[in-house]
Order: structure tokens, then sequence, then C-alpha cells
């Protein structure tokens, strides 16, 4: 089995949810050690059991990426337990109200920012140095191909996504002479409990969804979870300020368009 991993502490927000347990289950199968932040306690301590059930290192701990000392506390206690932090993966994102921008309550709009955007900019804010007195590493903002392109009514959270695309680049500048590395990935449709209760089932998911990419058919957390080991590996050494699109070749195209007659 390869340790792509080995040696590093990884701090995730958001790791109790399907995506972000996904990435810790990963990271600890390479090797890693792992604190799994999470609003829910009760999230994060199931994954870091099923962590600790498959023989890797985890911990839990109840996290809300919205409070600043919460998240200073996930990075220094990373480093308690584990004694340093390498990598922090962002993967938390709220549910807000769909609607068109004057119908969106103040209140809904500030949560989407507070919670998607600001929030993983505390967790950078609180982890950064930690991961700098640890000798480098890297951070992995969970995005979306919907900071790529927009979708009706979705105004907060498309706003966040693309948002986190350029707060990404610019961390990158900001912290490239520290041996830090900063990426975003933005998932496509990826096939979570929450979308398979909608369609029922993979197959039935893959049918109506399936058709908006280039491979016809969505996406698992585990293809998600590859793309995060890689970026937070030393096979991304000089991969740092890019967003990489898991996404099936959702946002290649343009699906609108008739077929064309060669007019
Ligand atoms: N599932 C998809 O198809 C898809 C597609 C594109 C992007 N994404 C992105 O991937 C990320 C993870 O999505 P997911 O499908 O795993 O969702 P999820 O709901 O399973 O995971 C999100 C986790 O964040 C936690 N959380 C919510 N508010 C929090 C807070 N204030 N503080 C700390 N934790 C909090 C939740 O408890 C949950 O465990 C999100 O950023 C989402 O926007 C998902």
């Amino acid at each position: 089995m390869t340790q792509r991993m080995t040696g590093h502490v990884a701090l995730v927000s958001g790791g109790g949810g399907e995506i972000g347990g996904a990435i810790a289950r990963r990271f600890a199968s390479e090797g890693a050690s792992v604190l799994i932040a999470d609003i829910s306690a009760e999230k994060a301590n199931a994954v870091a059991k099923s962590i600790a059930d498959a023989g890797g290192r985890a911990a839990g701990l109840a996290v809300d990426v919205g409070e600043p000392g919460q998240c200073e506390r996930a990075a220094r206690d990373a480093v308690l337990r584990f004694g340093k932090l390498t990598v922090l993966v962002n993967s938390v994102a709220t549910v807000t109200p769909d609607g068109k921008v004057e119908d969106i309550a103040l209140e809904d709009w500030e949560r989407a920012l507070k919670i998607n955007f600001t929030g993983m900019f505390l967790m950078c804010k609180y982890a950064l140095p930690q991961i700098r007195a640890s000798g480098g590493g890297s951070v992995v903002n969970i995005a979306s191909s919907h900071g790529h392109f927009a979708l009706h009514g979705r105004v907060g959270y498309c706003s966040t996504k693309a948002g986190i695309h350029h707060f990404t680049r610019v961390l990158a500048l900001d912290y490239g002479t520290e041996n830090i590395r900063v990426n975003s990935i933005s998932p496509g449709p990826i096939d979570t409990e929450r979308s398979l209760r909608r369609y029922g089932t993979r197959e039935n998911s893959n049918r109506i969804r399936g058709p908006g990419q280039a491979l016809k058919r969505t996406g698992t957390v585990e293809e998600v979870a590859n793309a995060a080991l890689f970026l937070a590996s030393e096979e991304a050494s000089f991969v740092t300020g890019a967003d990489l699109r898991v996404d099936g070749g959702q946002t290649i195209w343009k699906r609108e368009e008739p077929a064309s007659d060669g007019v």
C-alpha cells in the first residue's frame, strides 16, 4: 500500500460531511493523522471512529467555523494532539434559501458569506501559523463548479464559491515563499446521500444528472478525495494557486446550444 501522507497531520473542517469525511478517510489510509472538525460533534466523531476502526489515527472535534475562537482552538488542538499541522482542508458549506437577490433576506446572504467564506478565512488565519511552524505544507479549499458558472437563484452559494477561487490564488501568492501551497477543488455533481435520497439510486442520478458532464455521469466522494490527496501530497509539489475541476467535464461546454447545422 502506498503511504503518500506519512508524517502529515491534517485538519479537515466539515470533515463530518460526505466529501470532507471521504477526504479524511483517504488521507488517513495514506498515513496521515487527521483532526476532523465539524459543527456536529457526532458526525466528526463518527468519521474519526471509522478511521480508527480501519487502523488509522484520527480524532473528532466540535467546531463552528463561524466562531474565530473555535477555529483557533481547532488549529492548536491539531498540534497538541498530533505534534504538528501540515495540511488544512476546508470543506464546510451551509445551506441557505434560494432566490433572486431582491428576495433573499440579508441574514441569509450574510450567513452564506459567514459560513462558506469567512469560515474559510478564519480556518486559514489560525491554521497557517501552525503550518508555517511545522515547516510548511498545504491548504485545499473545496469550492464548486458553481463558482465557475452561474445558477439561477443561487447568488449566495455561487458568489462564495467564486470568491474561494480568487481567495485561494491570493493566499498561494502570499505563502509561496514559506513552503505553503494553496489550491482549490471545484467538484461538479457528486453523489452524496442527500442527492441519492432525491434521485433514489446512483443509476437514476446518473440518468438525470449525468448528461450534464462530458463523462455522462455524476462523480463520487472518493473521486474528490483522490484529487485532495494529490493536491496535499508531494506529488503536487509544484502546484499552487490552482483550481482542480473534479466535475467530469461539466464546466467545459454549454449544453443549451442546439446541434450545429454548420452555419
Ligand atoms: N456534494 C456535491 O455535489 C458538491 C458539489 C460541489 C461542491 N461541493 C462542496 O463540497 C463541500 C462538502 O459538501 P458535502 O456534499 O460533503 O456536504 P455535507 O453537508 O455532507 O458536509 C458539510 C459539512 O459541514 C458541516 N458544517 C456546516 N456548517 C458548519 C459550521 N458552521 N462549522 C463547521 N462545520 C459545519 C456540516 O455539519 C457537514 O458535516 C461543500 O463546500 C460543498 O459546497 C459539494
